[in-house]
């Protein structure tokens, strides 16, 4: 069956990294799309570029999700089938600098959208969590029972409120959700038109390294060697943007095929692979998908990392019927790719 023929989604943050994505794809599989984005970790024309690379129907408002009034004016004008939640703060240092302003965006954010969702009786959210709910877990791979741990900073905190008031919210509203929590998206559409921008300096691994091997950034700093890992340094579980996207959609055609009956609120899925990387293997594979040698450093651990997480993930592939088969080695030369031509366009040539 096809659900998306007549569906209008929300998508919230839908300029940013993993939200345009999965914009790309919703509107290759025929949804009808509207994205509230108010460009604080985004560019306006990522849109023109959403455009260029899918056709369909998509609307943009500028607008921040904390802004209530203008999100019920959307909820009014659209018939929105479901939502998917991706507008968020998510540097985790900074978190630690502004907490309120964390808070305020990821929580009270969440709030307007729950309160809309159900003063115009939508029923259907997905969720942007992460796997720094899980903190140091105790067992690998992690799989979604695992309990939460201490957050190791405010932005991990937010995202644990965040699904606790999902928990709450699904059992006082006949409501389905479904949180995913992301492992570490990397790398960028195949056409090398959308990826990934961090504004300044990257807090992240692959857009760090990109740019290093782009000149920007003189060496990678790789944060710490004595972890109890193979090499010394840690461990996460690299997914591949456009699998991500994918598993977004396949859990919206879920959430659209099942009643309420048949669904139990919040639905959890952990999104990686399943298979975990150190540091030094992500640089070695990305010397081999780019072709560069990439200078780097040992530097001291950064606070709040843990040693390793990879992803259990057998849950998302049962059912959903997801796949996440893309190599390390081809996500990070589409993020090479895309870096590429990124700094190429800023220079003009
Ligand atoms: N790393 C470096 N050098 C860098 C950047 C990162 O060595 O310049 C290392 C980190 O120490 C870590 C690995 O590369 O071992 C990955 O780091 P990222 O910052 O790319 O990703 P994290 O695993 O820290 O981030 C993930 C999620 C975030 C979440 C965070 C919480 O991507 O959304 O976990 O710990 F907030």
């Amino acid at each position: 069956m096809n659900f998306s023929a007549t569906k209008t989604i929300l998508v919230t943050g839908g300029l940013g990294y993993i939200g345009s994505h999965t914009v790309v794809m919703l509107l290759e599989q025929g949804f009808s799309v509207v994205i509230v984005d108010n460009l604080s970790n985004s560019q306006a024309f990522i849109e023109e570029r959403i455009r260029e690379v899918a056709d369909g129907t998509l609307q943009v408002y500028i607008e921040d999700v904390t802004n209530e009034k203008a999100l019920e004016a959307i909820f009014q004008k659209h018939d929105i089938a479901g939502v998917l939640h991706f507008a968020a703060h998510k540097a985790v240092g900074e978190s630690m600098q502004k907490p309120l302003e964390y808070y305020h965006n990821n929580i009270s954010g969440l709030i307007s959208l729950l309160a809309c969702m159900k003063k115009y009786e939508v029923d259907n959210i997905i969720f942007s969590s992460s796997c720094t709910v899980y903190g140091e877990a105790e067992q690998l791979p992690i799989n979604e029972q695992a309990p939460f741990q201490e957050a190791a900073s405010v932005y991990g905190r937010t995202k644990q409120i965040a699904e606790h008031i999902l928990h709450d919210f699904a059992n006082a509203c006949s409501k389905k959700i479904v949180s995913l929590r992301y492992f570490n998206p990397v790398g960028a559409h195949p056409s090398a038109r959308l990826g990934e921008l961090p504004g300044g300096i990257p807090d992240n691994l692959v857009p760090y390294i990109t740019q290093t091997a782009a000149g920007v950034r003189e060496y990678l700093f790789v944060f710490g060697n004595d972890y109890p890992t193979r090499d010394g340094t840690a461990i996460r579980d690299y997914i591949y943007i456009m699998d991500l996207a994918d598993a977004h959609v396949l859990a919206l055609q879920r959430l659209l095929s099942l009643n309420f009956e048949d669904f139990q609120s919040p639905e959890i899925y952990n999104l990686g692979t399943g298979r975990g990387y150190t540091v030094l293997e992500v640089i070695s594979a990305f010397e081999k998908a780019s072709g560069t040698e990439l200078p780097y450093k040992f530097a001291p651990k950064r606070e709040g990392d843990v040693t390793a997480a990879y992803a259990d993930n057998k849950k998302a592939k049962e059912e959903l019927g997801w796949q996440a088969n893309t190599s390390l080695e081809y996500a990070l030369s589409t993020a090479w790719k895309w870096e590429q031509a990124y700094r190429s366009e800023q220079s003009g040539s």
